[in-house]
């Protein structure tokens, strides 16, 4: 049986994490996979996922199985983070493993509701929608987004290709921070979108993978509200893997809204989905987060610590941008410092990103997205010296 199977193609995200890893420079400079690292290129455990952890050990008396939907707390604290109060009548939710686990149920969800919807996607968009999109063969189709000339949106491709949207295809928008491009939607822009899709009949399905690390923990969840609040349906699926730095512990919530008689059919339908996919829910990020958030002093030591990030992750976008102009001398690169959460897409030919991995070590997606975090004062003018030699 095993002998039919074929080589699957390798997650470019992830394939550059092995590459980097294998090479011997010790002047390398990773920029690729979207994981927070501090100025000395260390991951750290946050200080409040420390002291829940600390706490989780004396107080936890057993680790039987938790609900199906995972721990009532964990969802419903989720749920007012990002939407705020008002909501809970409408939301069923259920924990998932990481924000892709969300994104995977909610897909599933979408199938089983309606095979023949089709999801749209931004062009571009994380790799892995299109990839589990495809495994799950659905229908799928794709919306401009971004523009090359000059690193924005292309609010009029964007709009145009909406236009095709027909009743009850489902929508998949980045709720803050874009990944890949960095380029965001302004408050007016969402306006537009979200009355372009109710007069299509769409449901938004929202993917808010790094609320907390463009404009801050309330303004990166301004568009998911307004969706919240215009849409009987809407699917959000948010993780806290970067939020709460707990990548490794696969933690994330999968959000259905819809009418208050619905929900309980619809949870069911979630609950049901968990059960034939993973059964119950990973609970220990959840609880950390549970902890943590239901916590008052935790609850402010982790939004300091997420400022701090969040800050860190702007300064070196302005030193960047400002580095680029000087090394390039043009304002070529001056997007940089405009764009939000933890990526940007440079907008560099595949020849000279690799030029830039072979000759200088720096390593980024193929497409020129980089890491904003993968940087510190040190090697910001190095990526910019290096950017101005292959474009020169
Ligand atoms: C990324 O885009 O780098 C992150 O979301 C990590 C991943 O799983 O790809």
């Amino acid at each position: 049986m095993l002998e039919s199977l074929n080589p699957q193609p390798q997650d470019k995200i992830l394939q550059l994490i092995a590459m980097y890893r294998d090479d011997p420079r010790t002047t390398k400079i990773d920029l690729g996979v979207g994981v927070y690292k501090d100025a000395t290129g260390l991951t750290p455990v946050m200080r409040a996922v420390k002291a829940a952890e600390k706490k989780l050990w004396e107080v936890e008396t057993t680790k039987t199985y938790t609900g199906l939907a995972g721990e009532p707390a964990f969802n419903a604290a989720l749920v007012s983070m990002i939407l705020g109060d008002g909501f809970a009548d409408r939301a069923a939710s259920v924990a998932t493993p990481g924000g892709t686990g969300a994104i995977r149920q909610a897909l599933e969800l979408i199938r089983m509701a309606n095979p023949a919807a089709k999801v749209w996607l931004s062009n571009p968009t994380w790799p892995n929608h299109p990839s589990i999109i495809k495994y799950l063969g659905m229908p799928m189709a794709e919306y401009r987004y971004f523009d090359i000339a000059t690193s924005g949106i292309d609010f009029a491709g964007l709009m145009a290709d909406l236009e095709g949207v027909a009743a009850g295809d489902a929508v998949l928008l980045h709720g803050c921070c874009h990944n890949p491009t960095g380029a965001n939607l302004d408050a007016g822009q969402w306006d537009q979108v979200i009355a372009l899709l109710q007069r299509k009949g769409a449901v938004p399905f929202v993917d808010l993978a790094y609320q907390g690390f463009g404009d801050g923990l309330e303004e990166d969840a301004a568009a998911t509200r307004k969706i919240a609040a215009a849409f009987p349906e809407v699917l959000i699926a948010a993780s806290c893997s970067k939020n709460f730095g707990i990548y490794r512990e696969r933690t994330g919530v999968l959000v259905a809204l819809t009418s208050p008689d619905r929900k309980a059919v619809v949870q069911g339908n979630l609950n049901f989905l968990n059960r034939q996919n993973y059964s119950f829910p990973p609970d220990h990020g959840a609880r950390l987060v549970t902890m943590i958030l239901e916590d008052a002093t935790l609850t402010a030591d982790w939004k300091a610590e997420l400022e701090e990030v969040r800050q860190n992750m702007l300064t070196l976008r302005q030193t960047l941008a400002d580095e680029l102009r000087r090394a390039t001398n043009s304002d070529r690169f001056d997007f940089v410092a405009h764009h939000r959460g933890m990526f940007s897409r440079l907008g560099l030919t595949e020849t000279q990103v690799n030029r830039l991995r072979e000759d200088h070590g720096i390593y980024m997606v193929g497409d020129s997205r980089i890491n904003i975090a993968g940087l510190n004062a040190r090697t910001v003018p190095i990526l910019a010296a290096a950017i101005a030699g292959v474009i020169g």
